[in-house]
């Protein structure tokens, strides 16, 4: 559920036209509604109840500095994987106790800056990262908490770009490798072992994936128990998928109650604390990237709907092939009705927002595409010196810009021209 919806034929983002967010900002522009990642963050919170639970938000769906606030304000949680994510989070007024960090490659710095910071929990991905995690931590005379990373070596069935729990995947330490990893960490003066991670992908749209890489994470803490390994908490990741289609992925609800009863049979299951990284599930629906019809450009085979936003702005049609439902502001006009490729400027043939849409539209009209609040202005970029959009945050009535689109002098800020040739150097 979202707060995009129709009013006589108009769509508005929770109590504001989208056709006057167009006026007033202009297109494209990423318009986010505050409600709806307010109702999604707390379908999680409300899904886990009284089980001891921490959600950390993933800032790579979107990272803008309003959204984080929002969720920071909520008393969520961010898994972050870089140190960039972290002085958002820092900047958006997020705790940097309630931080988890992933990421395959983690440089001194940033472990350094998160240990700095007081995170909560390091999410390590390999053997090197834990003797280099230990090192930093020595260097500056504190205790690292970490966690490992581990691939269980389920199928995800998703795409494969984003599926990340196959051992052919780069991500995480082969579970069988595992329990040697730990007893190393434990042996590391300067780290303290608390957790357990995993992450097997995203856009999953059925439990069992999930509940099969939680039997194979408790036959590993069973094992690491044996060793004398007791954890503290369990981080499951993130990867639920939503509706952009016809998928029906399961209710945040659902998906809790499953996990909870298959972690029953732990024993101490009641004081593991239960950490998530949902990431999709709580932004993609609580956005839209308005885009403005350019002109129409009827084909021998095919017709055009040219757009002003293109792949640079959004890329997940271009990347994964993905689709995401693009739909009139105005649905009132009187138009006549054609399929179209919804296309964008860049020269590009792969520029494309949707393939073979039935769509009723004008030169001049307003077009949302939805589904848009992950994975859009954060895959943005410049290709073909397009400034990036603006980003607006909806809340009730009122209408918020929380990134002013970029301006021509943003696009070369930084570079610099050679000095004339003989000058002195
Ligand atoms: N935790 C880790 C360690 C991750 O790698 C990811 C996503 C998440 C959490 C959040 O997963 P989510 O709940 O959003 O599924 N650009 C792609 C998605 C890449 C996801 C990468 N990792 C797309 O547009 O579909």
């Amino acid at each position: 559920m979202d707060h995009f919806n129709y009013r006589d034929g108009a769509l508005f983002a929770e109590n504001v036209a989208l056709s006057r967010i167009a006026e007033e900002h202009g297109t494209p522009c990423y318009v986010y509604s505050r409600a709806t990642l307010e109702r999604h963050y707390r379908a999680y919170t409300q899904a886990l109840g009284e089980h001891p639970h921490l959600i950390c938000y993933a800032v790579k769906a979107n990272a803008n500095l309003a959204v984080l606030n929002v969720l920071a304000r909520l008393g969520a949680g961010f898994d972050i994987v870089s140190v960039g994510e972290l002085e958002r989070v820092l900047q958006a007024g997020g705790d940097p106790a309630k931080v988890v960090f992933s990421g395959v490659a983690k440089q001194p710095a940033e472990l350094a800056r998160a240990l700095e910071v007081g995170i909560k929990c390091f999410n390590v991905e390999s053997r090197p990262e834990l003797e280099q995690l230990n090192a930093v931590a020595g260097e500056l005379g504190v205790t690292a908490p970490v966690s490992l990373r581990v691939n269980p070596d389920v199928d995800a069935g998703t795409h494969p770009y984003i599926s990340t729990g196959l051992k052919d995947n780069k991500f995480g330490i082969a579970i069988g490798d595992a329990p040697a990893v730990y007893a190393r960490a434990a042996e590391l003066a300067h780290l303290n072992v608390v957790g357990l991670d995993c992450h097997i992908g995203s856009q999953l749209t059925e439990t069992a994936p999930f509940l099969d890489a939680l039997d194979r994470l408790l036959l590993l803490m069973e094992r690491l128990r044996e060793d004398g390994i007791e954890l503290s908490h369990l981080d499951l990741g993130g990867g639920l998928g939503v509706t952009y289609r016809d998928e029906t992925p399961p209710h945040p609800s659902d998906y809790a109650r499953q996990l909870l009863e298959r972690l029953a049979r732990w024993d101490g299951a009641e004081n593991l604390t239960l950490l998530f990284e949902p990431g999709r599930s709580i932004a993609a629906n609580a956005g839209v990237l308005l885009t403005r019809v350019a002109f129409l450009k009827p084909g021998e085979s095919k017709n055009f709907a040219i757009v002003d936003a293109a792949m640079n702005d959004q890329l997940r049609p271009a990347l994964y092939d993905a689709w995401q439902a693009i739909v009139p502001v105005d649905a009132r006009k009187e138009r006549e009705s054609a399929v179209y490729d919804v296309v964008g400027p860049v020269c590009e043939t792969g520029d494309f927002l949707g393939k073979e849409r039935k769509l009723a539209v004008a030169a001049g009209d307003l077009l949302a595409m939805r589904s848009a609040g992950a994975y859009g202005f954060v895959m943005a970029s410049n290709y073909n010196s397009r400034p990036r959009p603006a980003e607006v945050m909806v809340d009730g009535d009122a209408c918020h810009l929380v990134r002013r689109r970029e301006r021509m002098e943003d696009l070369w800020a930084g570079e610099a021209l050679l000095p004339e040739r003989g000058a002195s150097r």
